[in-house]
């Protein structure tokens, strides 16, 4: 019999989704969602996680929360087909998480290279990648890839479809339901990362060229930007330093634009925009032989970010009107998944032999116990 598939993934609301998320998951999921042949699908905001490094600033968590379930919606995200809700909703992840922590060392998770990286770029101890594991670093953000695997495994989730950065936290999952499973017997479902098959979609770099899109370097492209704001920013985008007069030959390589253009760019984009080229390898022939200005192609890519984002600026726009009907949608989804994690956690504490109320057998014994 073919595996029940069950979908989950996230993102912690810190601020509004970019085009980075879009190619990195968000179209994947909606595929996923349209192609269907699944048992259920889970996307939820993960409000626990983004306090474990925000823990002092629970109102940008709290103002995030809107905008993530209105990008959600608007990439075409259906609440009929996906459930959507907020992890903070569901206590049993609290629980799981709080038995997961006995299957993973203090060494393991200082093995996580994404928690690395986080750890150094937010500062937390003292200089040096030693002292990032130092006293300073709050215990909350150190095991917050153990309070992951009990989101993904509190849904019996099989695939993860999720970027790049987060394949050591499935891994770490794994890790941690094999580890479950052979203690405490078969209960827990291992999970599949899903990535994006397309190199320029696994880390899209920012609008400044720089390796990723960030807020506070202010090099984003975000799904909520008008199309003036996005005009902007495709204008003053990164290209080939040495590209300087349209005659010389450019690279393609580190080239932003050319780097979206493979993110974005389908055959039948030159048809409907610039028929002078009939695909991308033409165009970036073209390009690296010399006579191609980076503003054609800048308008170019302009065009096919517009095709993509119109229909996501005008769904935004609808659902802005109903803000209650969101929260009301976000609730539903709670609930409903609520109901979910809590049956898998009354198979965790049964596997555990902590269900003492229903475990008859152990009532019996301890009665028999005290009256010999
Ligand atoms: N770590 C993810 C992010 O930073 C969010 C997340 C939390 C998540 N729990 C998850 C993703 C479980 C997939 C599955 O965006």
């Amino acid at each position: 019999m073919a595996e029940k598939r069950i979908i989950l993934t996230g993102d912690r609301p810190t601020g509004r989704l970019h085009i980075g998320h879009y190619v990195g998951s968000l179209r994947n999921r909606v595929a996923i969602q349209n192609a269907g042949g699944f048992e259920r699908m889970f996307v939820f905001i993960a409000d626990a996680q983004a306090l474990t490094d925000n823990f002092d600033n629970p109102e940008k968590v709290r103002q995030n929360i809107i905008e993530v379930a209105l990008d959600y919606l608007s990439v075409g995200l259906d609440p009929s087909k996906v459930t959507l809700f907020i992890q903070s909703q569901i206590p049993e992840l609290t629980e799981l998480a709080f038995y997961y922590m006995n299957l993973v060392t203090v060494a393991r998770l200082q093995r996580n290279p994404t928690v690395k990286t986080e750890i150094a770029m937010r500062g937390f101890g003292a200089d040096g990648e030693e002292a990032a594991f130092g006293s300073g670093l709050p215990v909350g953000f150190f095991t917050y890839p153990i309070s992951q695997a009990a989101d993904i495994t509190a849904f019996k989730a099989t695939e993860v479809p999720v970027g790049e950065d987060q394949k050591p936290m499935i891994e770490q999952t794994v890790e941690i339901v094999r580890a479950f499973n052979r203690i405490y017997g078969e209960t827990l479902v291992e999970p599949k990362v899903v990535l994006p098959s397309n190199a320029a979609c696994l880390r899209l770099p920012g609008t400044d060229g720089k390796a990723k899109m960030s807020k506070s370097l202010g090099n984003c492209i975000y799904l909520s930007d008008t199309a003036e704001q996005m005009h902007k920013s495709v204008m003053s985008m990164y290209t080939d330093p040495l590209h300087i007069n349209v005659s010389d030959p450019g690279h393609v390589e580190g080239n932003t634009v050319f780097t979206y253009l493979d993110a974005f760019c389908r055959p039948e984009h030159f048809g409907r925009y610039w028929p002078d080229y009939a695909d991308l390898d033409e165009l970036k022939a073209h390009y690296t032989r010399g006579g191609l200005g980076d503003v054609k192609v800048k308008k170019f890519l302009e065009k096919i970010l517009n095709e993509e984002l119109d229909p996501i600026r005008a769904r935004r726009k609808e659902f802005e009107k109903d803000i209650p009907a969101v929260y009301e949608m976000l609730k539903k989804g709670s609930e409903a998944a609520r109901e979910a994690a809590a049956a898998t956690l009354d198979d965790v504490k049964r596997s555990m032999k902590i269900n003492y109320f229903e475990d008859k057998a152990l009532m019996e014994e301890q009665a028999r116990r005290f009256s010999e």
